[in-house]
């Protein structure tokens, strides 16, 4: 008998054609995440849940979904899955790191880039009929080059936009759980604690996972440390900031310029306040789109599904 899984939307071709030769997998066919009812219905009798930072993987579902034995993540961040529960049901939690850190390092620098020369409002300059003339102080933004860059969490990707960093000989500080030594040696970064990388930066780059510990790590106390031509760039999960004080924060010109892939809540609803702010940048979490680091985790996802019903290791396991 064939395992049954449910896949809360289409994978690329090549993820779906491997997960269809191992097991009958029904996927959610659209765009939009499936209502949490139709989710709590297709994983009552499932064996497998490939599932999407988007779904609410919660204590209810896991523990009325009473044949799952394997839930795949197809995304590095879990913070959508009560991990706690599932652990008291053996049931392992596969994720997708690694496979994605070079593209969202790509992307948190090309934010940095466009917030510090201001390039949406430039481009929108042109479009609109402003450009009249080569203006002496026209659009002016920072220097990156030789900017202090902090980053927040100095794992797998806070690593490779360091590295990004030294190509533009920036200033390297960084704050993280633990100090790392080797790390120092190897990017020439200094270690600080929070609130004093928050003052001596130019630019911050927020690299935690979401959690307890760093839900609204980024909020009123630390904005006001922050210089008033600071630019925060956020591509890890929109509640490790405060959003209510990250507008106040640009609106009050506290900080400069905010340029984040994830907000709280997402989607970001269109009448929202940050809209409305010249000095934001919002993008609709794209860290990870492109072609072959989409494919490459919904391929590591199927393994780790494959790999989990087979009653072996996951290829990449949540701790839990
Ligand atoms: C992740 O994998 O957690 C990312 O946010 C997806 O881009």
């Amino acid at each position: 008998m064939s395992f049954k899984v449910f896949v809360t939307r289409h994978l690329t071709p090549d993820a779906e054609d491997k997960l269809n030769a191992f097991c009958a997998a029904e996927y959610w066919p659209e765009e939009t995440p499936p209502p949490y009812e139709v989710l709590l219905e297709k994983t009552r009798t499932a064996d497998g849940l490939v599932c999407l930072l988007t779904d609410t993987i919660d204590r209810r579902l896991i523990e009325q979904a009473q044949n799952l034995k394997v839930i795949s993540q197809v995304a590095v961040g879990v913070d959508n899955i009560d991990l706690d529960a599932a652990a008291e049901r053996d049931i392992p939690v596969g994720h997708t790191p690694d496979l994605l850190t070079e593209a969202t390092a790509d992307l948190a620098f090309a934010l940095i880039l466009a917030a510090a020369r201001r390039l949406g409002e430039a481009v929108d300059y042109a479009r609109d009929g402003h450009w009249q003339t080569w203006g002496l102080t026209t659009l002016l933004g920072e220097d990156i080059h030789g900017a202090a860059l902090g980053i927040i969490g100095m794992g797998r990707i806070g690593q490779a936009v360091a590295r990004r960093a030294q190509g533009f000989e920036m200033d390297l500080l960084y704050t993280s759980r633990s100090r790392n030594l080797n790390i120092e040696s190897s990017l020439g970064a200094s270690y600080l604690p929070l609130m004093d990388l928050l003052q001596q930066s130019d630019i911050i780059s927020l690299h935690v996972p979401l959690n307890q510990a760093t839900k609204g790590l980024i909020s009123a106390p630390q904005f006001r440390q922050m210089k008033s031509h600071a630019i925060l760039v956020n591509t890890a999960r929109g509640a490790v900031v405060d959003t209510d004080a990250l507008v106040t924060a640009l609106k009050t010109e506290q900080i400069g310029y905010a340029a984040l892939d994830v907000t709280d809540p997402e989607p970001l609803p269109l009448s929202h306040a940050l809209y409305q702010l010249t000095n934001a940048i919002i993008l609709p979490h794209i860290g990870s789109a492109t072609r072959s680091a989409r494919n490459n985790i919904a391929l590591l996802a199927v393994d780790n599904m494959i790999a989990g019903l087979k009653g072996n290791p996951l290829q990449k396991q949540v701790k839990q």
